[in-house]
């Protein structure tokens, strides 16, 4: 039998996860877990690149399992881990730093905004993270990183460092490919469509474990568009806040746009937005729920994480092993 191939991603559990988080990546990941042997973790060390309240990031990093597992990812099928558990990732990311360029990380948008918002603590490793996520990644030699647009870059600069390592040192790295959705792929903020809905600006933000009636106030308060027209109509660039509302029901029920201009036809926004929320509300209604459920057990969650990382770490080590003696280090 052919093996499988592999698929591998992690968020930060930097903040508590959000539809972004679920159309952009988790609800990718679900769809194709029984094709793939896949990795998925919590982003822990890549979090601290920016100050955490200790207590808050050890909740969100075991409520952010408990929400993987409810989306439908089933720890069978699933190697589910805590980054700062499997220390090769911080010992390739080392490596790896002294193969990234300075120019290149100089270049990456998400550091630019980080630094642009964190004046006061422009630390290196907020520089170096992306070299961190090569690790992640090439650790595991993936087939596919499925992801949110915003992280193509950050894929594509793990390319171009696996490749330049392989052109010195012979094909040590499988060179992986971004993943990312048709629908979902760049979810805006409800209230600013010009932003990318993030935990930052709340008000424009669903999060998964938000109550059913924060999240309809949410979609009712929804910018749509200055226009007079109120008419529900794809056209991203004239009406950016209906396109976003569509993209979101979209992705959810798996109509295309003109399925949904068709239903919504002579309806115009005041109906549009409250259906959009009930999507919304019904898909994360069970999520909420089993996830509420997982959290109360957190023997269930500790043996997951703990079994997680057993696997992860013998697939790192490996990885691991290959590169050190390519670079000429001593073995034990
Ligand atoms: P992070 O934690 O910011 O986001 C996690 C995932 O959610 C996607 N995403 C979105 N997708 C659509 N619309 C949005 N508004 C939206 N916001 C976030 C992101 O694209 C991402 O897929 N550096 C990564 C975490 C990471 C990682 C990795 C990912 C660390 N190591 C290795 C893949 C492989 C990050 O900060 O994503």
């Amino acid at each position: 039998m052919d093996e499988k191939k592999v698929m591998l991603s992690g968020i930060q559990p930097s903040g508590d996860l959000h539809l972004g988080n679920y159309l952009g990546a988790i609800k990718n990941w679900v769809a194709r877990t029984d094709e793939f042997d896949n990795y998925y973790f919590m982003a822990d060390m890549h979090t601290i690149t920016v100050r955490q309240n200790p207590a808050d990031l050890r909740r969100r990093t075991l409520e952010q399992l408990a929400l993987y597992i409810a989306c439908g990812l089933d720890p069978e099928k699933n190697t589910l881990f805590i980054q700062s558990h499997v220390h090769q990732h911080a010992e390739l990311g080392w490596v790896l730093q002294c193969y990234t360029m300075f120019g290149e990380l100089s270049r990456m948008t998400q550091f630019k905004d980080k630094s642009a918002k964190h004046k006061e603590n422009i630390n290196g490793g907020l520089f170096a993270y992306p070299s961190l996520m090569a690790a992640d990644i090439l650790l595991y030699q993936p087939d596919f990183v499925p992801v949110g647009e915003d992280q193509k870059q950050h894929c594509e600069l793990t390319r171009d460092v696996a490749q330049r390592f392989n052109s010195v040192y012979g094909d040590v790295f499988k060179i992986p490919e971004p993943y990312i959705p048709k629908a979902g792929a760049r979810v805006m903020s409800l209230n600013a469509p010009d932003s990318k809905m993030s935990k930052s600006l709340p008000e424009g933000c669903i999060f998964l474990m938000e109550k059913p009636e924060d999240i309809q106030r949410k979609f009712k308060r929804a910018i749509t568009d200055s226009d007079t027209e109120n008419c529900v109509r794809y056209d991203p660039a004239a009406k950016p806040g209906v396109a976003n509302l569509m993209s979101i029901y979209s992705a959810i029920t798996g109509s295309t746009y003109e399925q949904i201009e068709a239903e919504f036809a002579g309806c115009g926004y005041g109906k549009f937005k409250p259906a959009v929320g009930d999507a919304v509300v019904e898909c994360l209604r069970p999520i909420r729920e089993e996830a509420t459920r997982i959290l109360a057990d957190k023997a269930y969650l500790e043996s997951v994480y703990k079994a997680g990382a057993e696997k992860a770490s013998y697939v790192a080590n490996k990885t691991l092993r290959k590169v050190y003696k390519k670079l000429g280090f001593v073995a034990r």
